[in-house]
């Protein structure tokens, strides 16, 4: 009787246990220093259950290899990397260019400003040109020998893993929303059944901080991720996930400074020494808090629920940027997404100096 009472709660705290199982799916334009977001999900106790790119600040297969190169260094291998798209689905660099010279230049073009062949020798990732070009000087980081996966695409997956742990997978988005938009739209449930959509952009109520401003803090301020891809970011900002998370102004909150890094580096392992060297202080960190209101919603301190659409008329100087309604005048077809204002910055940076000082072995 005893036994079976026992076996019973063992059962019931293995079912719950698994039952609170939180996975999420990595999309980013990683780079040489993006492995605090993986490292913060997974020091938060989340299965990531893959790293998924798609074109951004660098071409898409550029950033395969730095997702392959940041897993690599901490033996964390066991973690796919799936590749996404490389074009967003409507935007081109000739289309971009062309907007851009009748309403003028953003300071970061990401991917789609024109190549600087002497910036690449020098280790910058590659801009405009050949999409498939790989610069090997930009690997800070490491070279990969690791390879990615090769039999599916990261929308796909997405679709895939959310059919498998329906209600239980995050999708975490800190570039363009080019792989969201197109599982949201190879599967109408997809959305539906994934847990969450948390992203990093949206900026709003910006434009005379872009003005008045140093052309740091026009940059700081401009949205390339969903300018890159507008229509992309329509498509996943008003699709019927059960959450939407908007890291827009609020990742602006709280800058990378020397200090930070001074005392990251009191740990010195692969990670921290990569980030006291390279993560810089220009800016802010940005997809850390979008991952760190994933992981912990209570460090969100203020925000609000607005509907929210993405201006996708590209005769327009806003095009890419999103518009936010109270629901009485709301367009159709969009739905309220929680906008956060402010987080505790202190509890960012714990988690984010926690994350890299005792990188996670999952492997
Ligand atoms: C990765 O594994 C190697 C070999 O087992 C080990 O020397 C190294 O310290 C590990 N790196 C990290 C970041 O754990
Ligand atoms: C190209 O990159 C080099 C090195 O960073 C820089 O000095 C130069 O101004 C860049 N050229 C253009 C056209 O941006
Ligand atoms: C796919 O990846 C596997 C494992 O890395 C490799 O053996 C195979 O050659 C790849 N196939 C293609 C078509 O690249
Ligand atoms: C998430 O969505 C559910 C259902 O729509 C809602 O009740 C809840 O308040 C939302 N939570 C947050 C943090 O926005
Ligand atoms: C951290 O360790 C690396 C490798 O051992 C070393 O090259 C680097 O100088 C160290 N950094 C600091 C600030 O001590
Ligand atoms: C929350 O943020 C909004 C927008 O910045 C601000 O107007 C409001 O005063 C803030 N509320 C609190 C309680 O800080
Ligand atoms: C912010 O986070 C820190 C560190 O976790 C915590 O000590 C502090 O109480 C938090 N502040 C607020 C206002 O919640």
């Amino acid at each position: 009787m005893r036994v079976r009472i026992l076996v019973a709660l063992c059962a019931s705290i293995i079912l719950s246990v698994t039952a609170q199982k939180r996975y999420a799916i990595l999309d980013n334009d990683w780079s040489s220093t993006a492995f605090t977001v993986p490292l913060m999900a997974l020091d938060g106790g989340i299965d990531v259950l893959a790293l998924t790119d798609c074109t951004g600040d660098t071409w898409q297969p550029q950033e395969t290899l730095h997702a392959l190169a940041i897993l690599e260094i901490g033996n964390l291998s066991c973690i796919p990397v799936v590749p996404g798209a490389t074009w967003p689905l409507l935007q081109t660099v000739e289309r971009f260019q062309a907007w851009q010279s009748i309403h003028g230049p953003l300071v970061w073009q990401g991917a789609f400003a024109l190549p600087n062949y002497t910036a690449e020798a020098l280790g910058s990732d590659p801009t405009g040109g050949d999409p498939n070009r790989i610069v090997p000087s930009a690997f800070v980081e490491g070279f990969p020998t690791t390879k990615a996966v090769n039999t599916t695409n990261s929308a796909n997956y997405m679709v895939e893993m959310v059919k498998k742990y329906p209600g239980q997978v995050s999708i975490y988005a800190a570039g363009p929303l080019t792989n969201v938009a197109l599982a949201v739209r190879m599967d109408p449930t997809f959305a539906e059944n994934a847990k969450e959509l948390v992203i990093m952009g949206g900026y709003v109520d910006v434009e005379l901080l872009q003005a008045t401003g140093s052309l740091l803090m026009a940059n700081l301020n401009s949205d390339i991720n969903l300018i890159m891809d507008s229509e992309a970011a329509n498509i996943a900002l008003t699709a019927p996930f059960p959450n939407i998370t908007i890291a827009g102004n609020v990742a602006n909150q709280v800058m990378s400074t020397q200090s930070f890094l001074d005392q990251v580096i009191q740990v010195n392992n692969s990670y921290s020494n990569l980030m006291y060297k390279y993560y810089g202080t220009e800016f802010p960190f940005w997809d850390e808090t979008a991952m760190a209101l994933l992981i912990d919603p209570s460090i969100n301190m203020n925000s609000t629920n607005v509907f929210v659409s993405v201006d996708t008329a590209y005769a327009s100087p806003s095009y890419g940027n999103i518009h936010v309604y109270q629901k009485a005048l709301a367009p159709p077809n969009t739905r309220s997404v929680q906008y956060v204002f402010q987080v505790n910055g202190t509890k960012l940076q714990d988690m984010i100096m926690h994350a890299v000082q005792y990188p996670p072995q999952v492997c």
